[in-house]
């Protein structure tokens, strides 16, 4: 047991943040630095889960110290004895606890799991140029039975339904195992350090219940408390100050998340964005033909999003709400969001790679003695 409650997450560094991992990830876990004295902080990297689906080796380790850049100018202290920082693949413990803990999860457990259905069956995601170029045929095929005569369209179109349902069952199968059970190295990472509140956006819910339950699994069947269960996910929103897990949309597709690996970055705002360009983005946001501004998910996503984006940068959605003009609430958000980035990408100037490989070698060392006394007394169950 860590002598303080553990407070832990983490971002891949696979492509730049953007704005839904710096308020659902990043933000609670620096307010929280901010505010509480008597807990130990683990913002690390997880650079293990970055290649369970194909990625350009010779950029992660740039990739990595990008990333803890951008902890830094987001307003990770580096001088607070509370906050470790750490790349997990220097800490063995991990991979060691996700292969014991895999052990004991069951495979119907994993393939219900919605991340690995919807990034095994994003071609590009998975399964990169051999799929891409199916795509391209399939793009020209659906020209071709565009243009076909009504008869021979019907008998087309079975045809192309039965093709794509294989080109999607194709991705599961080739999608890697590594994708399969990532949520076991993410139990790991949580299990390892103890930790009780783990801040995280929505998408990853349903990978923080399993955390729970294979931790009770595993205590329940050597009878002993070899690892904290992390509390409730109610418990964790509450806790962070919000009754439900965050979930940014995508601006110029509001019915997706924003995500890291969006098919186009036009709805995406990433860190690195300049502050032009972020403007740009918010000004041409999907938006609906409603006139009014309100905040309605299902019937106008585009616009609650943006009032949603619009809270969480401190601007105040009440004065927009029942207004009819959209580019005004738009005006606003670019405004705010052009100062952020203003404010980071200087902040991001001012730090050294000294600094950082001070830092992660400090933490490090201090990472590796506590997961590996988790590590042995789970293995010490186990009879190794
Ligand atoms: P990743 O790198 O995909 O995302 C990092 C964090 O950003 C949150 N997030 C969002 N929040 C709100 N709106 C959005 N549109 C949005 N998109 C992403 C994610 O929920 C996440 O909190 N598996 C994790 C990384 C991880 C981890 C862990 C996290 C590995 N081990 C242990 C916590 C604890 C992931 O892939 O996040």
């Amino acid at each position: 047991m860590n002598d303080k409650p553990v407070i832990l997450t983490g971002l891949r560094a696979n492509n730049d943040l953007h704005i839904g991992n710096y308020f659902g990830a990043v933000l609670p876990m620096v307010d929280s630095i901010n505010r509480l004295d008597n807990y130990q902080f683990n913002l690390f990297v997880p650079d293990l889960h970055s290649f369970t689906t194909p990625i350009d080796h010779t950029k992660l380790k740039a990739s990595v110290y990008d990333l803890v850049t951008n902890y830094i100018a987001l307003g990770l202290p580096i001088d607070n004895s509370n906050v470790l920082v750490y790349r997990q693949s220097r800490i063995p413990a991990h991979s060691e606890l996700t292969w014991i803990l895999s052990c004991f999860t069951g495979f119907g457990e994993m393939r219900r799991m919605t991340q690995f259905k919807d990034k095994a069956t994003t071609t590009n995601d998975v399964v990169g140029a051999d799929l891409l170029a199916r795509d391209h045929n399939l793009r020209n095929l659906i020209q071709i039975i565009a243009e076909l005569g009504e008869d021979q369209r019907l008998q087309a179109e079975q045809t192309l339904r039965g093709f794509i349902h294989q080109n999607t069952l194709l991705g599961v199968d080739k999608a890697s195992v590594g994708l399969f059970s990532y949520p076991i190295l993410m139990a790991a990472d949580i299990l390892l350090y103890d930790a009780q509140y783990v801040p995280v956006g929505e998408d990853q819910t349903q990978h923080l219940e399993f955390t729970r339950d294979i931790a009770e699994r595993f205590n329940s069947k050597f009878n002993q408390e070899i690892f904290v269960v992390p509390k409730p996910v109610r418990q964790q929103y509450k806790f962070f100050g919000s009754d439900q897990g965050l979930r940014i949309r995508d601006l110029a597709n509001p019915k997706k998340k924003m995500s890291k690996s969006a098919d186009s970055d036009k709805g995406v705002i990433f860190l690195s964005d300049s502050p032009e360009r972020a403007r740009k983005k918010i000004m041409s946001a999907t938006t609906d033909s409603l006139g009014i501004i309100n905040y309605d998910y299902e019937h106008q996503p585009g616009v609650t999003n943006l009032l949603e984006i619009l809270k969480l940068f401190g601007g105040e959605p009440k004065d927009y709400i029942n207004k009819t003009e959209y580019g005004s609430l738009k005006s606003r958000v670019a405004e705010l969001v052009v100062d952020f980035l203003s404010n980071l990408h200087n902040k991001r100037l001012q730090i050294t790679t000294e600094e950082i490989e001070h830092m992660l070698c400090e933490s490090e060392n201090q990472a590796n003695e506590q997961a590996q006394s988790t590590l042995n007394k789970a293995k010490s169950v186990l009879g190794l």
